[in-house]
């Protein structure tokens, strides 16, 4: 199936609820639609960019060319041994919808990644992220369509040179280029689970949950009381962790994270500490930590700062989110003011981790 639409709202389409338009909007359902679409007049030589749910883009203005959505569906195992499974996962599958299959059926890699929003493609473009894991570590290949060529290709995880929020798939020379068709995760038939991320541990003790992994032998400590941790408490759990902190964008329009988290020298985090102690970061390499955004603007004093119906989300300042009516020019606004902020405060750059069209 393939419908072309003249002049489509976007609305439904950036889970910031923003008003803007498309010149042409191309739904497509199936991998075999691509080559049709390509060849199509009304495409042809023109600009375009493709969607997943719009979770991670903010439409600055009317978009004077064609936005693509595909709805390519399916989740199926390839192939399997007693340690791991191989799945194939359709672009536009929902990737939440991705980890609650593999968690009902017991299989573990993808249970901290419960509860994001978004599509599968969006997922292998952007190597998402949460609680300790990434995309790029469950993934072995992404299939594309290839528009230069006209052909599908599989590219090897190697060669998608997945970083912090970015992949081949974002480079200028790519972009335009790949269309992300199907993923092939390898999950795993037995834990562990990975329990090192901020408050998780806490959280499972909460629950009731003895920290012992099954290939733990220690038996006295405190913490190892308790009920055996399960794949549906791990993602239980998660889901509990995000939503205590990021709203639900069906209810409050927002895109997650806006920015990245900066990385820094750690000598200059360092000098940081002297001024700000309690400063967090986490380790990237010898010499480079991360510090979270979230922490530095609510530490220049942003929270709840507002343009218009723009507005730094209160229980994560990493977050903006659309009170009302925001346009795109208010949460950029917004965005700007918040990015002074924390360079004035703390001479640390942030930069947005959405994506702007
Ligand atoms: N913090 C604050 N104030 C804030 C926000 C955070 O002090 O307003 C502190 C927290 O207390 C904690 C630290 O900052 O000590 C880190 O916070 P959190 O664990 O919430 O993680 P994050 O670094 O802010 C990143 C990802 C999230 C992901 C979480 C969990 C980025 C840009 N964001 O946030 O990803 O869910 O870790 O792994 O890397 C997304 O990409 O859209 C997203 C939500």
């Amino acid at each position: 199936m393939i419908k072309y639409t003249e002049n489509a709202s976007l609305r439904p389409y950036n889970t910031f609820g923003v008003n803007a338009q498309a010149a042409l909007l191309v739904e497509y359902s199936a991998e075999e639609d691509l080559p049709q679409i390509f060849a199509d007049e009304r495409v042809k030589g023109r600009p375009f960019w493709h969607v997943g749910q719009g979770s991670n883009l903010l439409f600055t203005q009317d978009y004077e060319g064609v936005i693509l959505h595909g709805s390519i569906k399916g989740i199926r195992p390839t192939s399997q041994t007693e340690e791991v499974i191989l799945l194939e996962c359709g672009a536009g599958e929902s990737w939440d919808h991705v980890c609650e299959w593999c968690v009902d059926r017991g299989f573990y890699g993808v249970e901290n990644l419960s509860g994001i929003p978004g599509e599968v493609g969006a997922a292998a473009v952007q190597n998402i992220g949460a609680y300790g894991v990434e995309f790029k570590d469950v993934v072995v290949a992404v299939s594309v369509y290839d528009i230069v060529q006209g052909k599908n290709v599989i590219v090897s995880v190697a060669d998608c040179h997945y970083g912090y929020r970015t992949s081949i798939f974002k480079t200028p020379e790519f972009k335009n280029r790949f269309i992300v068709t199907s993923v092939l995760l390898s999950l795993s038939r037995k834990a562990p689970f990975l329990l090192e991320y901020g408050n998780i541990k806490a959280a499972l003790l909460e629950r009731g949950f003895s920290l012992a992994q099954s290939s733990d032998k220690r038996k006295s400590n405190k913490s190892l009381r308790g009920k055996q941790i399960t794949l549906h408490a791990m993602r239980d759990t998660i889901c509990a962790i995000r939503s205590a902190k990021l709203p639900d964008p069906a209810v409050l329009g927002n895109a997650g994270s806006f920015f990245k988290n900066p990385v820094i020298p750690t000598v200059r985090y360092k000098a940081l500490l002297s001024n700000h102690p309690d400063m967090p970061s986490y380790e990237v390499d010898a010499s480079h930590v991360k510090v979270p955004a979230g922490w530095l603007i609510e530490h220049a004093g942003c929270s709840q700062r507002r343009v218009g119906d723009a507005e730094v989300y209160e229980k994560q300042c990493l977050v903006l989110v659309n009170r009302g009516h925001a346009s795109a020019r208010d949460i950029m606004q917004l965005a700007a003011l918040v990015t002074d902020t924390v360079r004035e405060r703390f001479d640390i750059q942030i930069e947005p981790e959405v994506n702007f069209i």
